[in-house]
């Protein structure tokens, strides 16, 4: 194969183009996302992997066998709404670029296999990582069958209408326990080796980080004809809990926490709503510090949210403490790659959920803008063939190790 990393990309530059923002929208198991599993699926076979779908809906392509303590690499296809060309599908590229030179040197040693992991984003479903996560047994599946998209359609449908069996969701040990080790390379979402001058690093953990649902509850009524003083309007609640999300992340060092979704319901320009829901996405790398953030968010909102008439309720949909990557992996993966620095990351990956069942590492490709989850994520043609590169050298260690 003369594929690269560049041309694999330009194959699927077209497809779930974002008109309002720009960048892509690629929810799982939407037509855009479809089209880049057929794709990948295509690009496998063609290489002669065998390749399978698990009763999750993670797609695996084998070579050299199916398990036992296979070396397995992969990332993810869907995407946040509006977002870059590379965060999933640069692993994914790479990783066929790797395989090819694998192919290329004569390198057997272990069974080998790529892996696309669905709804990495929770983009649709909420849940982030909700294919690993159903995987390794971390995410209840009658929970996860009754998830609801933003459409009211639940997993168990979604899932049916995709050929997979909604009873059969949940934990895999026998796949898991084909997976000898897990190594996910991802385009960098910060700046870290912008500043180092380096094309790739070795990941050395990934910041504990989760999702609540603040849902607001107020009084539904008309626009014009509701005096101020006799309003219990929910939207004036959200916007207060917002501003305090700041306020409170701010009083504690490294805390990082967004508000990135609101939704009044109904939402009508002349409707006070009955209901807002908000997601708060907050980081830390320390469990204790976490806990005490949200529920210092959730006290503070509830206040203010009672000084409008309104009430809130927290929903906990997901959390991930901070992982630190298998140690003794880093080091041979440091050992191959001896100029790439170790770099943590604040982005969530599925190689955090596995590195709670394998020994997990992730290497990291340079982003020249730093940004990501928006159209301006960036990677550099060379910084790309680097990176597989890179992949292809940690593999082979780990295949013949
Ligand atoms: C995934 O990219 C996340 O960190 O939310
Ligand atoms: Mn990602
Ligand atoms: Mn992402």
């Amino acid at each position: 194969m003369t594929d690269t990393v560049s041309s694999l990309l330009a194959e699927i530059a077209d497809i779930g183009r974002d008109p309002a923002r720009g960048g892509y929208t690629r929810p799982v198991h939407s037509d855009a996302e479809h089209i880049l599993r057929e794709w990948f699926v295509g690009h496998a076979t063609a290489r002669g992997l065998d390749v399978e779908r698990d009763r999750n809906g993670i797609i695996w392509a084998w070579a050299g066998g199916v398990g036992p303590d296979a070396v397995v690499t992969g990332s993810h296809l869907d995407s946040v709404p509006g977002g870059g060309a590379y965060d999933g599908p640069l692993g994914i590229a790479s990783a066929l670029v790797a395989f090819d030179q694998l192919v290329a040197r004569g390198v057997g040693g272990r069974p080998r296999a790529i892996a696309v992991f669905p709804e990495e984003e929770g983009s649709r479903f909420g849940v982030a990582c909700l294919g690993s996560r159903l995987l390794t047994g971390a995410l209840d599946p009658d929970r996860a069958r009754s998830l609801v998209d933003s459409e009211g359609t639940t997993l168990a449908e979604v899932a049916s209408r995709n050929g997979l069996d909604p009873r059969h969701l949940g934990p895999d040990p026998e796949t898991l326990g084909r997976i000898g080790t897990f190594l996910e390379l991802h385009v960098e979402q910060g700046r870290g080796l912008v500043d180092l001058g380096e094309p790739v690093a070795v990941g050395s953990s990934i910041l504990g980080h989760g999702r609540w649902r603040f849902s607001i509850s107020g009084e539904g009524n008309h626009a014009g004809t509701t005096l101020m003083g006799d309003r219990r309007d929910p939207m004036v609640a959200a916007a207060q809990t917002i501003v305090l999300v700041k306020t409170v992340a701010r009083s504690i060092p490294d805390a990082r926490a967004t508000v990135g979704r609101l939704v009044p319901v109904p939402g009508g320009t002349n409707v006070i709503a009955s209901r807002v829901d908000l997601w708060l996405d907050l980081r830390h790398p320390e469990d204790a510090l976490t806990r005490y953030l949200v529920d210092e968010i959730a006290s503070r909102a509830a206040a203010v949210a009672a000084e409008e008439g309104c009430t809130v309720e927290v929903t906990e949909e997901s959390y991930s403490p901070t992982v630190d990557f298998d140690a003794r992996l880093q080091d041979q993966l440091c050992a191959v790659l001896p100029q790439a620095p170790r770099l943590s990351t604040g982005a969530g990956h599925d190689a955090g959920v596995l590195k709670q069942h394998v020994p997990t590492g992730m290497l990291f490709v340079r982003n020249p803008t730093g940004v990501s989850h928006a159209p301006s994520e960036q990677v550099e043609d060379a910084d790309a063939e680097a990176g597989a590169l890179a992949l292809a050298a940690c593999l082979e260690m780990l295949a013949t190790a």
